[in-house]
């Protein structure tokens, strides 16, 4: 059985089960993968957590932890992750840098957290990852409060036609090798799944990445 259904959502178990695998994967070199992405990537971080205030506040899909050194002073930080291997590299982080995090298995896709329990929720390079991005989109405004913040930073697929044509061509391998959707197309998602879209900023003069800064629909 590929979907699990209940009175209000659809999972696709195959694709998480095998998003979870790919992320179990390669969660002990992530890190080593990225770190020429990295360097520019962290004042992209730095931009978005500037925008967070304290309170408490859940980073969905926090991998290894990258965002760790920018938490804002007063944030009591709840991190969620689909595989254990990121959150382990997570907690090393935590553990090694002294940043007191409650770390959490959980799928976007179905939060475990009761309506309104946030005050903001970020989410830096997920939703290209998650097989459904608008059921996750989706929980983030069921858990934020109402008037809270949702904050996201994403790499999407390119408005030009023929960039956009290729990054659909090597999309499969991509998926395959790393686990991520290069051609999402997440603001129409985030649009999709009912945000009130605040700011859309585009971080690299391609409009490759982008800071989405949204409120639930409450
Ligand atoms: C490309 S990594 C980004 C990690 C981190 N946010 C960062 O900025 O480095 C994507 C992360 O999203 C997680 N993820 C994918 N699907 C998820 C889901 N349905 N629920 C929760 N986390 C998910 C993956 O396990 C992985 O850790």
């Amino acid at each position: 059985m590929a979907a699990e259904v209940n009175e209000f959502i659809m999972i696709d178990i195959q694709a998480t089960a095998q998003t979870k695998a790919r992320y179990n994967r390669i969660a002990g070199i992530f890190d080593f993968l990225e770190w020429l992405m990295e360097r520019r990537a962290k004042a992209w971080r730095r931009q978005l957590w500037e925008s967070i205030g304290p309170g408490e506040i859940l980073e969905v899909g926090i991998g290894t932890g990258k965002n760790l050194p920018f938490y804002p002073e007063g944030g009591k930080i709840c991190g969620i992750d689909l595989s254990n291997g990121m959150l382990t590299q997570a907690r090393r982080r935590a553990d090694r840098d002294g940043i007191d995090l409650d770390l959490r298995e959980m799928d976007v896709q179905e939060l475990d957290f009761p309506d309104g329990s946030f005050d903001a929720a970020v989410a830096t390079f997920v939703f290209c990852s998650v097989p459904d991005p608008i059921l996750g989109m989706q929980e983030l405004a069921r858990v934020v409060k109402p008037g809270g913040k949702i904050v996201l930073l994403e790499h999407v697929r390119l408005d030009h036609p023929l960039a956009g044509w290729l990054m659909d061509c090597i999309n499969p391998l991509v998926v395959r090798m790393v686990g991520a959707n290069i051609n999402r197309r997440t603001v129409d998602n985030a649009k999709r799944a009912g945000l009130v879209l605040e700011s859309v900023v585009d971080m690299a003069a391609n409009g490759l990445v982008k800071l989405i800064t949204a409120r639930p629909y409450k």
